[in-house]
């Protein structure tokens, strides 16, 4: 059975201050809530703050981005072993704003994947089609590609491990989502992927988010879908109402996925 997801990805928005009350907001507008969990990734600048606000409940925390070294000349960069001492559980990698901004590629998307790994960190892998990739019917074999390469090289007891993203670049921050349907046809096909990288059992237990301007009104059908295990949310986690009544879906939606 899989437990639904829904991580709020606050991207780069976020003074310590503005973090904490958003993540207060976010806490007492999620009492009683169950049957899903629930992971915050502000910056990394707020993370101790959030992880403050958080200490005692169930929401986890989460970060952004990792880099794959333990410790080195790599100005700027921010490594597993720092985030699992601020209290994160969950790093978000190879984000389609890392890869379009800051030049990622799978091959170094796979060694943070494993670097955060080998610290006891659960990353979350995102894969999506640019808007022109999915018109030229390219949808499949770039996701593919993109997770292939994310997962070189793991054994299956680590893939089991990572959370999947489908994230179509498209539907990112745009106000249009993807249709369950849409999202559903490419789940399946990252599951079956999965089967291959790993085993039938570990893609069966794999959960794998929807993220794509996620919002109150549409995670209903999303989540109505089996193969659908939760989302990744950006703008509508930044406002702790409207994240919270994504979840409050989520979690009505029914526990465990067959
Ligand atoms: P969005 O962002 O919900 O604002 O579309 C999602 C994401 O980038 O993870």
């Amino acid at each position: 059975m899989r437990t639904p997801l829904v991580v709020a990805n606050w991207k780069m928005h976020g003074t310590c201050a503005e973090a904490r009350t958003l993540a207060l907001g976010v806490r007492e507008g999620l009492q009683g809530v169950e049957g899903v969990e629930v992971v915050l990734c502000p910056p990394f600048t707020a993370l101790a703050a959030v992880g403050g606000v958080l200490a005692g409940s169930r929401l986890g925390l989460g970060a952004q981005d990792a880099h794959w070294e333990a410790a080195g000349a790599f100005t700027g960069a921010v490594s597993p072993a720092m985030l699992v001492e601020l209290g994160c559980r969950v790093v978000i990698l190879g984000h389609s704003e890392r890869r379009q901004h800051f030049g990622e590629r799978d091959e170094m998307i796979n060694q943070k994947v494993r670097a955060a790994l080998a610290h006891g960190l659960t990353p979350i892998l995102c894969v999506g089609e640019r808007e022109e990739e999915r018109e030229r019917g390219a949808t499949f074999a770039v996701v593919e590609t993109q997770l292939r390469g994310g997962l070189a090289g793991l054994g299956a007891a680590e893939v089991a491990r990572v959370v999947l993203a489908y994230e179509p670049v498209w539907a990112i921050g745009t106000g249009r989502n993807a249709t369950p349907e849409q999202a559903v046809e490419v789940h399946a096909f990252l599951r079956g992927l999965l089967g291959e990288a790993a085993s039938k059992e570990v893609a069966q237990a794999a959960r794998i988010l929807y993220g794509g301007s996620v919002k109150p009104d549409n995670v209903g059908p999303l989540i109505a879908e089996p193969e659908i295990d939760g989302g990744l949310v950006g703008g509508a986690s930044l406002r702790a109402p409207e994240f919270a009544a994504i979840v409050r879906t989520v979690g009505a939606a029914g526990g465990g996925r067959p």
